[in-house]
């Protein structure tokens, strides 16, 4: 079968790297978490103290943002870590600081356009399962399968919750359920590219079913395309 490209949009921790994953996993396909870059963005920006708790120096930041190289590497453990500058960042890019940042640099036109060419550029050859949020709207919009997540923000806050307990991020549940209503907000209703669903996504409500179903269901869709 010929190598297509899978889009996978949803509101953040609603499973779209596990699905997005373990796609690519059992095509051979290559995984790319597109929000791992918006957030290697907010990290450069934090580094250089062109973003504080109120406000982003837009100026410099535009004129830096050719300098940003990101980059995706396999561990020996199988999973894909994010390197900025070849500086692998992945550990650093998940706090819940990065992932408000990333959502608020995530509105400026200039760090959309550099991004969107670097993820079309991986696009190109096909082969590649992508997720994020204008996947099948912006980046592939001619993408022959495109999946849009849903959940409710309770189920995607506990998910995140207990992902940050996980890697050992000190967090509680109030203040994560707070971000992503935060985050569902802002990435619905900013002017560059908001999160919506490609007219010819299919739609999925994740809230109760497991990841294997989950999967099992793309797979089936996959065979559909
Ligand atoms: O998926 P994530 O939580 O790692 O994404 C971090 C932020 O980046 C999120 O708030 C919205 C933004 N983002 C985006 O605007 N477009 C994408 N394709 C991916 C992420």
């Amino acid at each position: 079968m010929e190598k297509i490209n899978i889009a996978v949009d949803g509101f953040s921790s609603c499973g779209k790297s596990t699905i997005a994953k373990g796609l690519a996993k059992k095509l051979g396909y290559t995984y790319i978490d597109s929000g791992a870059m918006y957030r290697a963005v907010a990290l450069f920006a934090y580094r250089n103290g062109w973003i504080t708790d109120t406000d982003i120096n837009e100026t410099e930041l535009q004129k830096h943002i050719s300098d940003i190289e990101i980059s995706f590497k396999t561990n020996s453990e199988g999973q894909q870590e994010t390197y900025l500058n070849g500086e692998n960042v992945e550990k650093e890019i998940r706090s819940l600081e990065i992932g408000n940042g990333a959502s608020r640099v995530s509105t400026l036109g200039f760090v959309r356009k550099e991004l969107v060419r670097q993820q079309q550029a991986i696009g190109e050859k096909k082969g590649v399962v992508m997720d994020g949020r204008d996947i099948g709207t912006v980046v592939f919009p001619d993408a022959e399968l495109k999946i849009f997540l849903t959940a409710s923000p309770e189920v995607r806050a506990q998910r995140r919750f207990n992902e940050l307990q996980a890697k050992g991020i000190p967090v509680s549940f109030e203040d994560t359920l707070a971000n992503v209503r935060e985050r569902d907000e802002r990435d619905t209703t900013r002017m560059e590219s908001p999160l919506r669903k490609a007219d010819d996504a299919i739609e999925l409500d994740n809230s109760h079913i497991t990841i294997d179903e989950q999967l099992q269901w793309a797979l089936d869709l996959m065979h559909n395309a």
